[in-house]
């Protein structure tokens, strides 16, 4: 018989106090204070072949520290009003930490008893919110807008869909993965899609989208034509529904058959956190749910093992609660005003068009929108291309967003240097 011992390897796997400071240290550490400039560096430094053999584990952070975090976006930096990617807050990515250590899968009950009940119990919590029974967490909104579009095809048989032109292209690879004939729709100057009511959309979903990615303009959610299934993208704008101010701007919503939106967009959380939301859940899924020998509870929707993310959403829900949320969209939604109003006094620059979801489009009226962009050397501000004109694009979706910090930076990336 082999006696050796089993060597330790097992102690990785303990919590490592020291560790976990070290990568807080240099999280800290390479956070760009509110009035300095962002360094610009260059990217990770790793060798071609995996390696032979290992190093021990706080130098590795150490070693990946100067290329993952030092080059990484600084989301939370007042000049950063750029892309739908907010900063988390520290009670999300903190229970992200527990929900990596404790690597539970919602596939299996015995392997994440609460967890299962813990995603049941905030998607409870959220659903009434889009007038929706239920539904389910999935990794972003391309995969909501999927499953909408599968449930669609499932229940009632639908054969087309018809989008805005302006939408998300998530919904032409959904057509296409579903084998659904897909339908571009011309838009008003606004960017938004009304479906016309005496339209036969018999055997046609209707794809609204609330908040597209290009201006974040809403299309016509009032009243919905007759339509087999009616689905809403609100990937960026859903989250406006929590606040009292502006929960109107979707008004509608609720008389859908599916809501998708990203969490992990303006609900402050780490990426990997969307849902998508059924007026009837149970049916849409019970269309969707597969058993199998290994499976002690079916397996509803288009993914497998899933990772316990309402943990980061029901720990910061439990922190802010819904007033807390509202405050932060509302404190977005205003500074994304002051942006436009800034823009719009200026004589040098123009506005697109109306700022209905937080975001402004704007750009100098002689300077291109590409040049002054690389101007900025910095991820300030996002380009936006309409109908094949460059603007610049700025995204509320930072709490710590310095509009006048913004729009400064810009006007100096357009003076002569
Ligand atoms: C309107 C809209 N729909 C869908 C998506 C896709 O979402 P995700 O990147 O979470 O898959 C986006 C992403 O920006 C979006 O803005």
């Amino acid at each position: 018989m082999d006696t050796k011992p089993i060597p330790a390897i097992n102690q990785e796997h303990q919590v490592d106090r020291l560790l976990v400071e070290k990568a807080l240290d240099l999280l800290e550490a390479s956070r760009v204070p509110r009035d300095e400039p962002v360094p610009l560096k260059d990217g990770l430094e790793l060798t071609e072949t995996m390696p032979e053999s290992g190093m021990e584990a706080s130098q590795v952070l150490e070693q990946m520290a100067s290329g993952v975090l030092e080059t990484s976006a600084q989301l939370h930096h007042p000049g950063f009003m750029a892309h739908m990617d907010p900063p988390t807050p520290s009670v999300a990515w903190t229970a992200a930490l527990w929900q990596a250590a404790l690597n539970q899968n919602l596939l299996h009950p015995d392997v994440a008893p609460k967890a299962r009940l813990l995603s049941e119990r905030v998607v409870t919590w959220i659903a009434p919110f889009f007038g929706m029974g239920g539904g389910h967490f999935v990794p972003g909104s391309t995969i909501s807008n999927l499953t909408a579009l599968w449930a669609a095809r499932e229940l009632k048989g639908v054969k087309k869909v018809a989008a805005s032109k302006m939408a998300h292209l998530s919904v032409r690879k959904a057509a296409d993965i579903l084998g659904l004939e897909y339908q571009a729709m011309e838009t008003d100057r606004q960017h938004r899609w009304t479906p016309d009511a005496d339209s036969d959309w018999n055997d046609t979903a209707v794809f609204l989208t609330a908040g597209t990615v290009a201006t974040g303009a809403i299309d016509a959610l009032n009243p919905m034509p007759k339509a087999p299934w009616i689905h809403i993208d609100a990937a960026w704008a859903g989250p406006m529904r929590f606040s009292h101010q502006h929960a109107s701007r979707l008004a509608g919503i609720e008389t859908a058959d599916s809501v998708g939106f990203s969490a992990h967009k303006w609900m402050y959380q780490p990426k990997g956190a969307a849902l998508i939301l059924f007026k009837e859940a149970e049916s849409a899924h019970q269309a969707m749910s597969y058993g199998g020998g290994y499976l002690s509870a079916p397996n509803i929707g288009l993914i497998g093992s899933a990772p316990a993310s309402a943990l980061p959403l029901a720990a910061t829900l439990l922190h802010w609660g819904r007033e807390g949320l509202a405050e932060h969209i509302d404190s977005d939604m205003a500074k994304a005003e002051r942006l436009k109003n800034l823009v719009d006094e200026h004589p040098d620059f123009e506005l697109w068009g109306p700022s209905q979801t937080g975001i402004v489009v704007w750009k100098h009226k002689t300077i291109p929108a590409s040049e002054v962009r690389s101007r900025l050397k910095q991820a300030w501000v996002s380009l936006t291309d309409i109908e094949g004109d460059m603007w610049l694009r700025s995204v509320a979706a930072n709490p710590g967003a310095d509009p006048e910090f913004v729009f400064q930076k810009v006007l100096e990336a357009t003076k002569p240097c």
